[in-house]
């Protein structure tokens, strides 16, 4: 794997290697998707090609974590044909200090958490800018709305007190519509105090399908910092 100058990248790289080197053989793991856990799938590729690493199998998140696998040399296999995933390990664009998480910063959380949530073990992965003290700080909540409960939705948010935002696409004109076909809205709230009722009364809106707020379901987090230019990796 070739190492990156960028301190951003390099921690992603280092954190994503780490993550990749608790995986044991014998075991079905979990894809996270992002930037960070592309390099858990590139590295857990090397670890089977040189085959320090036998007989895993990935369940992937999101179209991109399927892409991917494959490009690595990393096995795939669906819910139906399994009945438990050993391990998961993905990113997050925040972590609060009780491991509470807000994903969805690629549009895949509905994905990701069917796959988290269902790991015994559940490793996050981020580089140190992701910690806040509060859910919510930096980074807005992703809601996957069907396509016919656009309006609704939008207004039954406004009433709860969020800012709700249609997200539009890159390089695609109009919005992002997820891998199941439908649209997210980014959420931002004055301050989230309570994620874990938001959580749900997000999800209790009719026409929302997921919403990127994780709640007491991680069992580790690992973070990438990069120390008088140097990368390390240290558990939260
Ligand atoms: C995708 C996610 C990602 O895990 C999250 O956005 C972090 O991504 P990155 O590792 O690129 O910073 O939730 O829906």
């Amino acid at each position: 794997m070739s190492v990156s100058a960028d301190p951003v990248k390099l921690m992603k790289q280092e954190v994503g290697k780490a993550a990749a080197a608790l995986v044991k053989s014998n075991s079905i793991v979990g894809l996270g998707t992002g930037s960070t856990t592309a390099y858990t799938i590139q590295f857990l590729g090397d670890r089977l090609k040189s085959g320090e690493l036998k007989d895993i199998v990935g369940i992937p998140t999101s179209f991109q974590s399927e892409v991917l696998a494959k490009q690595y040399g990393v096995p795939l296999t669906t819910l139906d044909a399994i009945d438990h995933i050993d391990i998961a390990i993905d990113g997050a664009d925040e972590v609060d200090p009780l491991k509470n998480l807000i994903k969805g910063g690629g549009a895949a959380h509905t994905r990701e958490k069917v796959v988290d949530y269902l790991a015994k073990e559940f490793i996050v992965v981020v580089d140190s800018g992701k910690l806040v003290d509060r859910l919510g700080s930096s980074f807005a909540v992703p809601v996957e709305v069907i396509p016919m409960a656009i309006t609704p939705v939008i207004n039954a948010i406004k009433k709860l007190g969020g800012q709700p935002e249609l997200r539009m696409g890159v390089k695609k004109a109009g919005p992002v519509i997820t891998d199941q076909g439908n649209m997210v809205v980014d959420v931002t709230f004055e301050k989230i105090d309570d994620p874990v009722t938001l959580e749900t009364t997000l999800n209790n809106i009719p026409g929302v399908l997921e919403n990127g707020i994780f709640v007491n379901c991680v069992s580790q987090v690992l973070i990438g910092e990069v120390i008088d230019g140097k990368p390390s990796v240290r558990q939260m």
